[in-house]
């Protein structure tokens, strides 16, 4: 796999935003890799950074306030945040999509679902090949069918409001892989929704990328999903890759303090955010603490993880962890993933 061209590739990526008293020191450095068709998953407690993370890849933070001071973003070798408006139109289109979170947000209550979703196939068609009428209207009914949605036709003429949220979802999902991304990104599908129907939202979503092996970044506080899932696991703390694993090393042998107080605790069912077994909270971002960014609530603390961020350890293959405990078991020699230790901070 070394000698793959990884599909993207976001290396010391800093966001932070300025808010009223000061700066939000979100992403602190993140490092994260994935290759074509692969399964990613990227969990952390709520107010971690994960949505910050994937609205900078897809260059879709409000700026002001978010402000990038350092990173890259490669995307089959090109930095997305370097690229031409036309460059980023064909990522947006056929490189990476993005279901969110809130099926309402994402679909334009004054148009029709099949204006929203003739307009995306038409737009995303390759340059050159523009498509007829007729085959921008079959690919959306053949779109919603995949997604499980009965009677397209009329279905298409229907506006959001008249849907359920399991089928706006539904409607998303259709609309996110119409346009054949290489990338989806899934930043808690359907946490809005009852959980019977979220399960169900989960499992559709897994057997379509399965089907046309589109590389996903599932975000989810359904640990069980993203055991079933995906291939390899990122673990975000504050703003900061902790750990990174193949998915069954991970939930084997989770090696970072925060991650085994996430891996031991039930996650809540109703939504809310992972509940964590570990006392405290995330840390206020305008001074988050000096070191590692979990030493305030961390059973295993040193004097060391006051004063000096931890780098990444390579302990075993290609399981990762930025923390001291693992200092004199892993080599930091040929770190991939977490390429963490850089000195300084912006
Ligand atoms: N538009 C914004 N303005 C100011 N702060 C923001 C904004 N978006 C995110 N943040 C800050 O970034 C932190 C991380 O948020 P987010 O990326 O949504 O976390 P997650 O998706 O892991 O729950 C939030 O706690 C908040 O402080
Ligand atoms: S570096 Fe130190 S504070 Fe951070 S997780 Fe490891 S032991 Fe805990
Ligand atoms: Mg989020």
């Amino acid at each position: 796999m070394a000698t793959v061209p990884p599909l993207l590739d976001i290396k010391d990526l800093y966001v932070q935003f300025s808010v009223y008293g000061g700066q939000l020191k979100v992403l602190d450095g993140v490092n994260f890799i994935m290759y074509a068709g692969e399964k990613v998953g990227l969990v952390g407690e709520t107010g971690c950074g994960k949505t910050t993370m994937m609205k900078a890849i897809l260059r879709v933070l409000p700026t002001p306030p978010a402000h990038i001071p350092r990173g890259e973003i490669y995307f089959k070798g090109q930095d997305i945040l370097k690229m031409s408006a036309d460059d980023l139109k064909r990522v947006r289109g056929r490189g990476i999509s993005m279901i969110f979170q809130d099926p309402t947000a994402a679909l334009n209550p004054v148009f029709s679902i099949g204006e929203q979703l003739e307009a995306v196939i038409h737009y995303s068609a390759p340059q050159g090949r523009p498509l007829s009428r007729q085959e921008v209207h079959q690919r959306a009914v053949t779109s919603l069918q995949e997604v499980a949605l009965a009677d397209a036709e009329r279905l298409l003429r229907s506006y959001p409001i008249q849907l359920s949220g399991g089928m706006r979802q539904r409607v998303c999902i259709g609309m996110a892989l119409a346009t054949g991304p290489e990338v989806l990104i899934a930043d808690e599908p359907g946490t809005s929704l009852d959980v019977t129907i979220q399960d169900q939202v989960l499992r559709l979503l897994k057997k379509l990328v399965e089907e046309k092996n589109t590389a996903i970044i599932l975000i989810t506080h359904t640990l069980g999903i993203v055991r079933e899932m995906t291939d390899r696991v990122y673990v975000m703390y504050a703003g900061n890759i902790v750990e990174v694993a193949a998915t069954e090393k991970l939930f084997a042998r989770p090696l970072h303090p925060y991650t085994q107080g996430l891996i031991s605790t039930v996650p809540r069912l109703t939504g809310g955010g992972i509940a964590s077994g570990i006392p405290g909270r995330i840390p206020d971002y305008r001074n988050p603490p000096a070191g590692c960014r979990f030493h305030p609530r961390c059973p295993y603390v040193m004097d060391i993880c006051r004063t000096e961020k931890p780098p990444a350890y390579q302990v075993d293959g290609d399981h990762e962890v930025a923390c001291f405990l693992y200092r004199d078991q892993g080599s930091s020699a040929q770190l991939r993933s977490l390429r963490q230790g850089v000195k300084g901070t912006p």
